[in-house]
């Protein structure tokens, strides 16, 4: 097979530094340099703009709108100072025999070292720019990723009640008003058998973690005997053939808003789960691994339908620390 490459006879010539091969792609560097800082600062502001959307909460759009900014400056700048302000070559180094000689060595070792001392001293700024700004941008994101972690749990015997930190305990307390989303006040007789409706404590409407679906499982007056329902002790928690459940799956916390009456089974759609409702919402099909919480309920002399206390444990999925 024929090689057409000419080998060096010799040691390799030590580069020069004014050859227009190392001299920058650009006519004016200095503007260039100038211009590739700007892009980075501009990609700096744009960082510090979406830790600021983030924490003031503004909408997803300003979050990607700063977010752009960001990663455009910084690469833009990046590209300019790589593409303009390095060395244009083309570099060619023809074949030779691989072991090199000491004067080669010396040769190559002096191109190094002159031309990475140049670009270091003439990019000095740029370079700067480019680790404050690679500093911001992790900066942006790695607030997003803590402040995104969710509320920290609260201990359910909070003296405190609950907060919108806590992820044991509700807004629901013993005498809160049963309210429809739109603030209506829930009355014993607003149901017919068979009936379902969507409450919250009476201040908390829409609130997603109070969401309770209320179901009459019969038609029973002030004077007949509670609708029994498992698990024991909680034939009680019922009132005139109602009870309510948490509307969060214990799943992954889809509401739970199906009802079949025929079967009295809640069926969340999410990923199937069916609950029990009249043995206290066990789940009998689907991955939720326990029983939606039940809300005691109880109606005082007007008819207005109350809590009578809060859930006996937290609602909706588990979480780390959960017992
Ligand atoms: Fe309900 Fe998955 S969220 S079954």
């Amino acid at each position: 097979m024929s090689d057409n490459n000419p080998r060096l006879e010799g040691p390799l010539p030590p580069a020069a530094l004014d050859d227009p091969h190392l001299q920058p792609a650009t006519k004016n560097p200095d503007r260039m340099q100038a211009l590739a800082a700007l892009a980075i600062v501009i990609g700096m502001a744009g960082f510090i703009g979406f830790i600021w959307v983030y924490w003031i909460n503004a909408s997803t759009q300003w979050e990607a709108a700063m977010l752009t900014v960001g990663m455009a400056g910084l690469g833009i700048g990046t590209i300019a100072w790589g593409k303009y302000l390095m060395p244009q070559g083309p570099f060619v180094e023809e074949r030779h025999d691989f072991h090199s000689t000491d004067d080669e060595r010396t040769a190559f070792n002096a191109a190094i070292t002159g031309r990475g001392g140049l670009e270091v001293k003439r990019r000095g700024l740029l370079l700067s720019l480019f680790a404050v700004g690679g500093g911001i941008m992790t900066l942006a994101l790695v607030v997003p990723g803590i402040g995104s972690l969710g509320p920290k749990p609260a201990k359910s015997e909070d003296p405190h009640g609950s907060t919108d930190e806590s992820l044991f305990t509700t807004n629901w307390r013993k005498g809160s008003k049963l309210v429809t989303v739109d603030g209506r006040q829930v009355q014993v007789d607003d149901l017919n058998l068979g009936g379902v409706l969507t409450v919250f404590p009476q201040g908390y409407e829409g609130s997603s973690p109070d969401q309770v679906i209320l179901i009459r499982l019969a038609m029973l007056g002030p004077g007949d005997p509670p609708y029994p329902i498992a698990p024991p002790g909680h034939t009680e928690w019922g009132v005139q053939g109602y009870v309510a459940y948490s509307k969060l799956c214990t799943h992954l916390g889809c509401p739970v808003g199906l009802y079949q009456e025929q079967t009295q089974q809640l069926v969340c759609p999410c990923h199937q789960s069916i609950f029990n409702v009249n043995s206290g919402a066990v789940p009998e099909f689907g991955p939720a691994p326990r029983p939606l919480p039940q809300l005691p309920i109880t109606v005082d002399a007007t008819g207005q339908m109350r809590a009578n206390g809060n859930f006996d444990q937290a609602v909706g999925p588990g979480f780390w620390e959960r017992p």
